[in-house]
């Protein structure tokens, strides 16, 4: 079977009711990024970032995976599919994808804010108990924190994530402008020959000067058109 490595970001769970960050009305306008998605941020109100990403479990708790999410479980059956995702969310799992790496952490998990990366303190919250309240403590006795890759914070999935797009024999970016690194780097890994397709409803500036086939469409509408070229396409 084929490798088909998918890129998503924000504009995959568009279609479930999740705003974008950088679209009209997007996340970043209606709050301060620098407060409540950087280490910054969390250093100087905890409680602020907490309450910020308690809003954002809440929203995932009522919302669903669309079409698009579930035509990429689907193609599982066509392909070896291996998501790179940028969201938080646990739409793709909720699919039913099976091979999915968060490169930005996971919204329904918490850990220490002491020793964030250490499995030993990651939590994994429940629809019946989401919210983290001032002053909660992980095990290590520290407060607990959003297990979430803040801005100014390494990326520590970004080496099996290059290792997956270096053995696509297709790759698929969907629903991302391309603005964040190492992220946006992660098209330099695609070897020469292989196909990138691109799916967004606007045009998305993609570093580097390979060529990429553009499918202007919203996630759902895009991943049924591509696994259709796909499965005509002599690959
Ligand atoms: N289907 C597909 N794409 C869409 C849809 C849709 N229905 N609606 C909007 N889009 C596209 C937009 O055109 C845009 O190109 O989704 C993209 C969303 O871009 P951003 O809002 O910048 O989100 P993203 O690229 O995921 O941001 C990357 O930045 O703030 C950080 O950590 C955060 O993971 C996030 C990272």
């Amino acid at each position: 079977m084929k490798r088909l490595v998918v890129l998503t970001g924000a504009g995959m769970s568009a279609e479930s009711g999740f705003s974008t960050f950088r679209d009209s009305g997007g996340l970043w306008e209606r709050y301060p990024v620098e407060q409540v998605a950087s280490h910054d941020g969390w250093l100087a109100d905890p409680d602020l970032v907490n309450d910020f990403y308690n809003g954002l479990r809440q929203q995932l708790i009522k919302a669903k995976p669309n079409r698009g999410h579930e035509l990429l479980a689907e193609m599982e059956k066509d392909f070896d599919v291996h998501i790179i995702t940028q969201n938080v969310d646990n739409l793709h799992e909720r699919a039913g994808s099976h091979h999915v790496i968060h490169l930005h952490g996971e919204l329904m998990k918490v850990t220490s804010s002491a020793d964030p990366d250490n499995p030993r303190y990651i939590r994994t919250l429940t629809p019946e108990d989401y919210e983290v309240h001032p002053g909660d403590k992980a095990a290590d006795g520290s407060l607990v924190r959003p297990y979430i890759v803040f801005f100014q914070e390494a990326v520590p999935m970004i080496g099996p994530a290059s290792e997956e797009v270096e053995q696509a024999d297709i790759f698929v970016i969907i629903g991302t402008s391309l603005n964040v690194y190492p992220a946006a780097g992660l098209l330099s890994y695609v070897k020469p020959r292989v196909p990138v397709y691109l799916i967004d409803p606007k045009p998305v500036n993609a570093p580097g000067n390979r060529p990429v086939t553009y499918i202007a469409k919203g996630a759902s509408a895009g991943v049924a058109d591509l696994w259709d070229h796909l499965s005509k396409a002599d690959l």
